[in-house]
């Protein structure tokens, strides 16, 4: 196949984890056959230096025009103290939304390899953690109307919370569809016992679910949903929730996993043209030292030849080389848990991965 990509480096440690994803999906196409055309564009702060905007057209149009986007990370100090729509993070929620991508997929999976690496019990650990949450991308609060005004108490601020019966409908269907490829069971969450916005979402997973018998759902409230989490985290498999949930449960997820640095992300309209991108940050500490974890963001170049080109086998190479590369026990600074080894840097742990394919 011939397939175009379009590539965000962004800030901080983007560039070189988007380096690394680029050279396993070389070695990729080399091995199965396919030919990938990498065409990089400014987004985050980045095209904030060089254009004064975080979002160019010119990036919005050659990503639309792409078969695929890849994205390192946004953001930084240097552009924190901007006006909330002239920040780096507005890059991503435009790209979102240009895109029409409102299906965040991110799967949160203990490796045998990094049990060590997990926060949690011996015994919580042993029952295993292999779950997928699915995040509404495009509403909710993140999008929802915002502003200042004056109040009875002086200058105050507000976001918005609103959901369509449409928008859960579609992020639900996402949900039931994965679930059948899984074990059949989907958790909902919301706030149903406050927000009348997560009413609606009740109401409406309960209406998609009895178009499922197969498929057990439950509703559960995020703070409970925040609390089971590290509690029994094994009792979930397909987690479906709003966008401002999703964000806030996937980086707790993540710590379950050992690291944020592993894990990966799709997001998905209904077209074939996705984005994604590792669902950590820009990591400034770290960034231009070599020193990041390029895992999350290989992973999600195998969930781009999964989701976006279906090519399972080559998804699967990715992800049989980065599981060989732990399971052999190599590894970067922040899965390096109590062992007083020396740490790959970003370009030898991506060396390990070629290796493997
Ligand atoms: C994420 C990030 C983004 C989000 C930020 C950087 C806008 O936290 O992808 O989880 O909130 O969606
Ligand atoms: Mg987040």
């Amino acid at each position: 196949m011939d397939l175009n990509i379009a590539l965000l480096k962004g800030d901080g440690i983007g560039p070189e984890i988007v380096d690394s994803t680029v050279a396993v999906l070389e070695k990729i196409g080399k091995k199965f056959g396919h030919r990938f055309t990498f065409t990089p564009y400014l987004a985050g702060g980045c095209a904030i230096d060089a254009t004064g905007e975080p979002l160019p057209q010119e990036t919005v149009d050659g990503c639309k025009a792409s078969d695929s986007v890849l994205l390192g990370a946004v953001g930084g100090p240097k552009w924190d103290t901007l006006p909330g729509h002239l920040r780096p993070e507005r890059a991503l929620l435009g790209m979102r939304s240009a895109l029409g991508l409102y299906t965040n997929i991110r799967p949160a999976k203990l490796y045998s390899a990094l049990k060590a690496e997990c926060l949690l019990r011996e015994d919580i650990v042993a029952k295993g953690v292999d779950l997928v949450m699915i995040r509404e991308l495009t509403g909710g609060i993140y999008f929802g109307e915002r502003g200042r005004r004056q109040g009875a108490m002086g200058e105050e601020a507000y976001d918005t919370e609103c959901y369509s019966e449409k928008e859960v409908e579609r992020i639900a269907r996402v949900a039931f569809e994965t679930a059948k490829k899984r074990s059949k069971k989907v958790t909902s969450i919301d706030k149903a016992n406050v927000l009348e916005s997560s009413r609606l979402w009740r109401e409406v997973m309960h209406r998609v679910a009895a178009e499922y018998p197969e498929i057990e759902c439950t509703d559960m409230l995020v703070d409970n949903a925040a609390m089971q989490l590290i509690k029994n985290p094994s009792q979930f498999d397909v987690v479906v929730t709003s966008n401002m949930f999703g964000d806030i449960l996937s980086d707790e997820s993540s710590q379950i996993t050992g690291s944020i640095g592993l894990l990966p992300s799709a997001s998905l309209g209904d077209s074939k043209c996705g984005m994604y991108e590792p669902i950590h940050g820009s990591a400034p500490d770290i960034a231009g030292q070599n020193k990041s974890n390029p895992i999350a963001t290989v992973l999600s170049g195998a969930m781009m030849l999964r989701y976006s080109f279906d090519l399972e086998e080559e998804a699967r190479a990715i992800e049989a080389a980065v599981d060989n590369v732990l399971n052999a026990g190599w590894r970067t600074a922040d899965i390096l848990g109590t062992s007083t080894a020396a740490p790959l840097s970003c370009t030898e742990m991506t060396e390990k991965i070629l290796e493997q394919i």
